[in-house]
This record gives structure tokens, C-alpha cells and sequence, in this order.
């Protein structure tokens, strides 16, 4: 065990050389093939970031094109997938309805699982970026129990997650342009993260040569842990909670900073952070203006500030570094965006999902070694079998 280095969680240790996403978390800098995040949330839509993500350089407006109708060609999702929809209950948690749907698009689609050149890595890149969107709205479909949507050519890719979601048989669902703006942005923000949770997943799954969704599905299992991306969940259900109680958020900081409570101030904190998240910044700012835009007056956005400001001054979160992340704030905006707080997750996922590509396509192309962590063997030394009349 000499040449072991044990670093559990990985926290000092690099996992692989990636050309994808900068992170400076002392700083709080994040950028994309070298773009700062701030300007690709307020000037870029999210199939662009997309490109750039995944190909490397922001799209002219021909490939962009291009990109927009390749995804669209892949939208139909295979009609047998609906029995497999079909014999979830209604209550199953969308994460992980969508975690076993990617998994089964394995077997409609044997292509994604052995790619053997550019154009099956474009085809399966675009494949993956078209039935995913779809399955994840199902997912809420079938937790309503309404009909199943497909997807409107006449539409954009992000247009299409709301008529996907949310058109109804008796009649038209109408888009608002603040609420595209707004998911446009916060698809951006949740773009790439570099070796995170669900992406080492990916990675790692990827790494032993396993396909394309059999990865994806094995990232949205990561990501639905309420220590990662179901963090966004379990900050509104906490705010909702924390309101129910008479908006004591005295109380729950109290309870947040007890060593004998295992509750945790849920979106505040980061392994990286340690200064501020670029994203909570932005969506901050982004929460204020679409709920002011939609006209909505919700007394969690109150909480969450009262919370956030009690936070910054206490001795207990300054010492440790502690400042609100991605998904203190995005859960305020998805629910003024009527987007119920089961699919939060589901929301992040979709966001993540060119990053996701992204990076398994950069550990083929970059032919990395499977992966295959050491350990330090803690257990009995060599034992005599025992029959089992003896033991
Ligand atoms: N509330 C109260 N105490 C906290 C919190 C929190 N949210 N986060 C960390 N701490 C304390 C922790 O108890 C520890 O204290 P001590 O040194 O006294 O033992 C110290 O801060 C360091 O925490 P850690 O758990 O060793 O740090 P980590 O890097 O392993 O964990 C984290 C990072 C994000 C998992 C953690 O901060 C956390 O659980 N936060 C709440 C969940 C959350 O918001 N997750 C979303 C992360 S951002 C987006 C994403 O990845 O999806």
C-alpha cells in the first residue's frame, strides 16, 4: 500500500487534462473554452453554448443552423419507450424515471453505444441532445398524468422544453419571452462544471468503453443527490419550510451550524468556491428581474435574502467559506416559471447535458485509460473457511 495516495472525495486530486471549462474557485471566475460565464449568460442562447461546449468554438450562424436542424432530426423518441413510461407509478421521483428512460434509449439506439468515428460522435451528440429534452419533459408528463408531447419543428430548442411541458389538449400553450430568456439563461449557467460530481460519473462510466446514454443515465443518478444537483430541490422545499415554520430562519441557521444536527443550510457551500459562485450571482440578479417581469411577489425570494444576508456575517459560514451556489437561487426562479419543485433536478440535468457530452467525447477523442481508483485495504487478514454447521 506504500505507493498509495489515499485522498477520499478527491479533493486534490486531478482526474484527467481537459480543455472544457476553467474554474478558479478562489477567484470565482468560470469560463467556457476560455468565455467568461457572464457573458455567455447574457449574450448567447443555450444551443450556442452548447456548440461551443461540446465542438470547442462558438458557432457561426450556418452551423448553429446546421446544429438546430441535426437535433431536430433526432426528436422522436421510440414509441415502445412510452410502455416503459407506462409501467412507472405516477409518484416515481422524475430523476429517476429519467435516469432509467436515458439508459433505455440504449437499446434503440446501438449506434450511441459504439461510436467509431466523427460522424457517429456528431450523430450521436445530436441524438443525445434531441431525446433527452424529450424524455425530460415526459417525465413531468407522467407525473401529471397528461399526454405525451412531441416536439414542434416550428419551434427553438428551448421554446420546445415549454410546449414539451406544458401544452395541453385543450389548447395552446403561449410563450412568454421573459420565461425563454430566463431558462435560456439558467440552462447556460448549469452548462459544464468541469470534474464534478455527475461528470466524473460520466467519465468514469465512459471510460470502460460503455456508450453514450448508458453514461448519461449514470450522470443523472449522480446528479440527483441532494449534495449535488438535488440541492436545488432541497432549497425550496427548505425556504417552503422554513415559511410554514413563520419565517424563523434564525432558527434554521441555528440548526445548520449544530454539529449534532445533520441538517445543512441546503445551496450554501462548495468544494471548489470559496469566495462567492459566479452563477448564484447571476441567477441572483436573474431571480429578481423575472419574478419583477412576471409580476410575482413571493415571500420565499424574502427568506432566501434574510437567509443569504444572516449567512455572509456569521462567524460559523465566513470561517468555512460558505457563500449560496448555483441552486440557492434557482429554484425561486423555476417555480415563479410554474415549474413544479419535483422537476428542479430534472431542469438542472437538462443544462448540464451538453457538458456532459462534452466531456465523454473528449475522454474517447482523447483515448484516456479506464478508470480504476486504488484502495487501502482496512479488513481481516487471511481467515480459516468456516463449514457452516460452525459458524
Ligand atoms: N451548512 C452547514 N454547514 C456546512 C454546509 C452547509 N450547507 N456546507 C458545508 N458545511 C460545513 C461542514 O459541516 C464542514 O464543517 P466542519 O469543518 O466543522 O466539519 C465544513 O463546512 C466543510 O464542509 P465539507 O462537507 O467538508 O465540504 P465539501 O467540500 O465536502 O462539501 C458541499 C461541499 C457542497 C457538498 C457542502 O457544502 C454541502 O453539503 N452543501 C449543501 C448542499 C448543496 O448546496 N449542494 C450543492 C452544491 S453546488 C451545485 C452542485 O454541485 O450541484
Amino acid at each position: 500500500t506504500g505507493a498509495i495516495t489515499m485522498d477520499p472525495g478527491y479533493k486534490n486530486s486531478g482526474s484527467c487534462m481537459s480543455d472544457i471549462t476553467f474554474l478558479d474557485g478562489e477567484e470565482g471566475i468560470l469560463r467556457y473554452r476560455g468565455y467568461a460565464i457572464e457573458d455567455l449568460a447574457e449574450k448567447a442562447g443555450f444551443l450556442e453554448v452548447s456548440y461551443l461546449v461540446i465542438f470547442g468554438e462558438l458557432p457561426t450562424k450556418a452551423q448553429l443552423e446546421q446544429f438546430e436542424n441535426d437535433i431536430r432530426k433526432y426528436t422522436l423518441v421510440n414509441e415502445e419507450m412510452k410502455n416503459i413510461i407506462d409501467g412507472f407509478p405516477k409518484t416515481a421521483h422524475p430523476m429517476g424515471v429519467l435516469s432509467s428512460l436515458t439508459s433505455a434509449l440504449t437499446a434503440f439506439n446501438p449506434k450511441v453505444v459504439n461510436v467509431e468515428n466523427e460522424k457517429e460522435m456528431y450523430d450521436a451528440v445530436c441524438k443525445t441532445m434531441g431525446k433527452f429534452l424529450v424524455i425530460a419533459t415526459w417525465t413531468y408528463r407522467k407525473m401529471m398524468g397528461y399526454p405525451l408531447n412531441y416536439y414542434d419543428n416550428t419551434k427553438g430548442y428551448v421554446e420546445n422544453f415549454l410546449h414539451l411541458m406544458f401544452e395541453l389538449p385543450t389548447g395552446p400553450y403561449k410563450t412568454n419571452p421573459v420565461v425563454i430568456d430566463a431558462l435560456d439563461k439558467l440552462f447556460i449557467l448549469h452548462a459544464d462544471h468541469e470534474q464534478n460530481c455527475s461528470t466524473s460519473t460520466v467519465r468514469m462510466v465512459g471510460s470502460s468503453h460503455a456508450g453514450l446514454f448508458a453514461s448519461i443515465s449514470a450522470g443523472v443518478s449522480a446528479l440527483w443527490g441532494p449534495l449535488h444537483g438535488g440541492a436545488n430541490q432541497a432549497v425550496l422545499e427548505m425556504l417552503e419550510a422554513i415559511q410554514k415554520d413563520g419565517g424563523d430562519s434564525a432558527k434554521y441557521m441555528a440548526k445548520a451550524k449544530d454539529k449534532d444536527d445533520p441538517f445543512r443550510l441546503m445551496g450554501f457551500g462548495h468544494r471548489v468556491y470559496k469566495n462567492f459562485d459566479p452563477r448564484a450571482r447571476i441567477i441572483k440578479k436573474a431571480a429578481d428581474e423575472v419574478l419583477k417581469n412576471l409580476g410575482v411577489d413571493d415571500p420565499i425570494l424574502r427568506i432566501a435574502k434574510e437567509l443569504e444576508e444572516a449567512a455572509l456575517v456569521d462567524d460559523y459560514f465566513v470561517s468555512r467559506k460558505l457563500y449560496p451556489n448555483v441552486d440557492f437561487y434557482s429554484g425561486i426562479i423555476y417555480r415563479a416559471l410554474g415549474i413544479p419543485t419535483d422537476m428542479f433536478t430534472v431542469m438542472f440535468a437538462i443544462g448540464r447535458l451538453p457538458g456532459w457530452i462534452a466531456q465523454w467525447k473528449e475522454m474517447r477523442v482523447n483515448k484516456e485509460p479506464i478508470g480504476r481508483p486504488r484502495q487501502i485495504y482496512t479488513g481481516h487478514p487471511l481467515r480459516d473457511f468456516k463449514p457452516m454447521d460452525k459458524r
